[in-house]
């Protein structure tokens, strides 16, 4: 998935919405308050008001082409995205500032030593801040400490005996406001968090557990409590001292690593094309030591001329069908703010991460390309992905490449159908697709899950113009190698005219291809995104409208990605797996 740029530098805070080991932990910017709002622009370019682009309980306006946000009083930004910058430098001293939901919008929080009202002056136990009848002792160089009673713990004796957290944390409501370093937690709602553009109104009450507090909390699916915290003048983020619950000693289970430790090798595919496309690199082994092996890639071709499908049985009636299909039900989407972050999870549950070996080796298994689930044994993927020299297996309901999640479904591949009118020359691809025939046990091959779901196949076109959604694991414009962590960006559908003309790809296109994204450059897929989802949404249903193929470079300007036509080969996929699940 390819970013922008200037990423790096300006989605700071963005733990909230995501995006976080891939581009940093921290915060380069202190006060560039408009800095983003072209990001937003970047994101809205048919300028509707639906859905709302405007945050935090922004009324949206249209205006011709373009929309204003009228912001509650204590958020500003063309989206209201960011909190107000009601505390001038030094109006809370050595405290936070806070900001409320009525005037004067704001109040200070002093922390201690620093006295109230001011947080100007040093006076350690008055008021004593020790909870729960922690002793305030007053230390000699203008510090104190708490003397906690029996069990209590944390800087103010405010984590009772039983603080503890369950699973991964979401339902987590104790009162730790320390980092595993033994930082203090920002509170939630402190303008320095706000004023990042990175925060929703849940900072003043959610259902995440979210308020005007600093206690840690889990309300972005991650593994654990976390919190914000301010180092060096800049926002951080940072895993929480926070206890995990006492589980009984039946009910636990050691995760086993799917993959061995040893150092994959080679894969024998890459490309034989021109600059012009873009193949994928088979970069990322899924490794579990944590470690990202960037490799070289071989000189082997890939194959130009179609590969004749593998025989696949006949006729299959005992696999379970799912419930749904293009339904996902994502585990919590605080707020989105930017095309390209950490995707949620359970929002792309048809996302598969296609894994590829060496046929017969016993070498483990890497990334290789993208693929989307359609039915319980069938991924719909992009042709160039496949070669016939390989063992396929797919990863479905994870996120993260490196370990193996509990959501995580692995299941091998019985057989691959390529195209029959597969055709790569030298700049170009055609007929772009290929089926995956997954490999069941006890009769079922994908399990539905909160986290993995089927597509739905498109039953007729969506307009150019409209905002669909992309994700892989593709290199960023941080790491050519590929993220560890699904991402996902919005892009929109490009006119099949404008995308063929002479500073796009002119003559390039047929009708089994179609361009999404912004002929600004900036949001793109990218090298391992292929074969992956591009899909629209129409009545809360989300359809597998493009298969993720080629393009120029990754989001550079008048050169978007193009994508499977997927619409064109609905027969194509119907007569494939007939019948069957
Ligand atoms: N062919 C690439 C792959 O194998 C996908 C490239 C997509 N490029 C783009 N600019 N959208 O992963």
């Amino acid at each position: 998935m390819h970013l922008l740029n200037v990423f790096a530098n300006v989605l700071f805070a963005t733990k909230i919405s995501g995006l976080k080991a891939e581009f940093g932990r921290s915060d380069d910017s202190d006060d560039d308050d408009d800095a983003n709002d072209w990001l937003f622009e970047l994101q809205s370019l048919r300028g509707k008001c639906s859905p709302n682009p405007c945050l935090n309980g922004g009324v949206c306006d249209e205006k011709r082409n373009h929309f204003k946000c009228k912001c509650p009083k204590q958020f500003v930004g063309r989206r209201c995205e960011r909190g107000k910058r009601v505390c001038k430098r030094g109006t809370c001293g050595a405290g936070l500032c806070l900001l409320t939901l009525s005037p004067p919008y704001y109040k200070c929080k002093c922390i201690p030593p620093f006295a109230p009202p001011n947080c100007k002056t040093i006076a350690p136990c008055d008021p004593n801040p020790c909870q729960n009848n922690g002793k305030c002792v007053d230390e000699d160089d203008d510090d104190f400490e708490c003397i906690c009673p029996d069990g209590f713990r944390g800087q103010y004796c405010q984590v009772d005996p039983d603080d503890c957290y369950e699973g991964d944390g979401q339902s987590y409501r104790g009162k730790v406001s320390e980092t595993e370093e033994g930082d203090e937690c920002l509170d939630w709602n402190s303008e320095f968090v706000l004023d990042k553009g990175s925060f929703p109104a849940a900072a003043f009450a959610s259902s995440e557990g979210l308020g005007p507090h600093n206690f840690c909390r889990n309300p972005d699916g991650d593994k654990k409590p976390w919190c914000f915290i301010k180092k060096n003048r800049r926002l951080r983020w940072d895993y929480c001292n926070v206890r995990k619950c006492p589980t009984p000693a039946t009910t636990t289970t050691k995760m086993v690593p799917t993959t061995a430790k040893a150092r994959p090798t080679t894969i024998a595919f890459t490309d034989s094309i021109p600059p012009f496309v873009t193949t994928f690199q088979p970069n990322i082994p899924t490794t579990t030591d944590g470690s990202i092996t960037p490799e070289s890639t071989s000189s082997a071709q890939l194959a130009t001329t179609p590969v004749p499908p593998t025989p696949l049985p006949t006729k299959d009636t005992s696999t379970k069908s799912f419930l749904t299909c293009g339904k996902p039900n994502p585990k919590k989407q605080i707020n989105r703010i930017y095309g390209g972050l950490k995707a949620i999870p359970g929002a792309h549950p048809w996302q598969v991460s296609i894994q590829v070996k060496p046929k017969g080796s016993i070498q483990q298994y890497r990334h290789i390309c993208g693929g989307t689930l359609i039915k319980p044994c069938w991924v719909l993927t992009a042709a160039h992905c496949i070669n016939k020299n390989q063992d396929y297996r797919v990863i479905l309901g994870g996120l993260n490449l490196m370990q193996k999640d509990q959501t995580d479904q692995t299941v091998l591949v019985e057989g691959t159908i390529i195209h029959e009118k597969f055709k790569e020359t030298t700049d170009n691809v055609y007929n772009d697709i290929a089926l995956l025939k997954l490999k069941a046990t006890n009769g079922e091959c994908a399990k539905e899950t909160q986290f993995v779901k089927a597509v739905c196949l498109p039953k007729e076109p969506f307009a150019d113009g409209t905002e669909c959604s992309i994700s892989g694991w593709g290199a960023t414009d941080t790491s050519e190698y590929g993220s560890v962590h699904l991402l996902d960006a919005q892009v929109l559908l490009i006119s099949q005219e404008v995308c063929s003309s002479n500073k796009v790809y002119s003559s390039l296109l047929d009708d089994g291809m179609f361009c999404a994204g912004y002929l600004k450059g900036g949001v793109d897929s990218c090298q391992g995104d292929s074969g992956g989802p591009l899909t629209c949404m129409r009545n809360q249903t989300h359809y597998i409208y493009g298969i993720v193929s080629w393009g120029d470079g990754c989001g550079e300007k008048n050169k978007p990605g193009v994508y499977t036509r997927v619409l064109k080969y609905l027969d194509w996929i119907n007569e494939k797996i007939g019948g069957t699940q």
